[in-house]
């Protein structure tokens, strides 16, 4: 019985200070099949029991029955103990210091294109043109034909032409086929719409030409509209663009599908006439094409061109962003590079 008694307490000794000493989750868990477990220490003690003699059996069982109580209490304490603790390192390393200055996020931009393509649909918009759609892919008949351009016109040379592997079907050169959608969804009422979009040109890739740019498309039609109007809209669309203060010029030119047809320059916006390196001194930038829509095209709209009358242009988005924010080389918005959009300042 002495034996039992002082094994007893002896376990009940190393069993504490081996708890004490148990700083992890595993560690206890080890600490518990060690003394506590069916095949533990204190188990193996207590079957031990049945070998003492009969009268010291009872006070042996309690005894052994308050240690195991005893070492189950310090178990969940120190369990207790293990986890609180746990919580707080990890609280304390995930800690948030909320003095700290916040990382500024950087803002997307829009791309210089969708820029001017947004402001022009917005000045012409002002002035009560809706905005028309056509497909990238045309006809021969829509890019050429329609436009006063039969097959074997001289005129087809001014604009380099990507053909497809499909008979007749073509990248549109241009939006001047929108023209023909737009009068042909109207006439014979009135028509004021503009039609930007991609087009695309069998070209050699230089710091000025891409095979791949944009155009807006304009036409008005309607009973009373003169020279006069078309000169206004761009007065007004200059001013708008570029600034108060500008000058335009109108210079006679050659369309097929506008008679008569113009090019209208803007004064230099860098030196504004005097001349300088952007406007190659001659105090002038071109914008744009434009003219009366010729009768055979109002004809093949679905007007009548004794009448009716309207104008048409055509405006490349990339040369207007060119001057406008001083990009040297047409090049940059379409390869991609996040720094020309960082480097623009609208
Ligand atoms: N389509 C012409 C081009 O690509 C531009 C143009 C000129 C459009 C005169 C027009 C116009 O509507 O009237 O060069």
């Amino acid at each position: 019985m002495k034996d039992l008694l002082a094994d007893l307490d002896e376990l009940k000794q190393e069993a504490g200070g081996s708890l004490a000493a148990a700083e992890s989750r595993e560690r206890l868990q080890a600490w518990h099949g060690e003394f506590l477990g069916r095949r533990g220490r204190l188990a193996q003690l207590m079957r031990q029991l049945g070998e003492a003699p009969a009268a010291d059996r009872a006070r042996l069982g309690r005894s052994a029955n308050e240690v195991k109580r005893e070492l189950e209490e310090s178990y969940d304490a120190r369990q207790e103990a293990v986890r609180q603790r746990e919580l707080e390192t990890a609280l304390a390393a995930e800690r948030v210091d909320v003095t700290l200055p916040g990382r500024p996020v950087d803002l997307g931009r829009l791309h210089p294109i969708t820029r001017v393509l947004r402001e022009i649909d917005r000045i012409f918009g002002r002035m009560g043109f809706q905005t028309f759609d056509g497909p990238e892919l045309e006809t021969d008949e829509y890019n050429f034909e329609l436009l006063n351009m039969p097959a074997g016109h001289p005129a087809r040379d001014m604009w380099d032409t990507f053909y497809t592997t499909v008979p007749n079907l073509i990248l549109r050169t241009h939006t001047s086929p929108g023209q023909i959608y737009a009068m042909r969804s109207q006439a014979p009422g009135p028509l004021r719409v503009i039609l930007p979009g991609k087009t695309y040109r069998y070209e050699q890739v230089t710091a000025r030409s891409e095979w791949m740019f944009h155009q807006v498309e304009g036409i008005a039609v309607g009973e009373h509209i003169a020279f006069g109007d078309l000169k206004g809209v761009f007065v007004a669309f200059a001013e708008e663009m570029f600034g108060p203060g500008r000058r335009l010029r109108f210079r006679k030119s050659y369309f097929p599908f506008t008679e008569p047809s113009v090019e209208v320059d803007v004064s230099c916006i860098l030196c504004g006439g005097a001349g300088c390196l952007l406007c190659k001194q001659s105090g002038w930038l071109e914008i744009l094409g434009a003219g009366m829509v010729h009768p055979r095209v109002l004809r093949w709209g679905g007007y009548d061109p004794a009448r009716v009358s309207g104008f048409a242009f055509g405006m490349g988005p990339e040369r207007i962003a060119l001057l406008k924010y001083g990009i040297a080389d047409i090049r940059y918005f379409y390869s991609n590079d996040v720094r020309l959009l960082e480097s623009i300042r609208y």
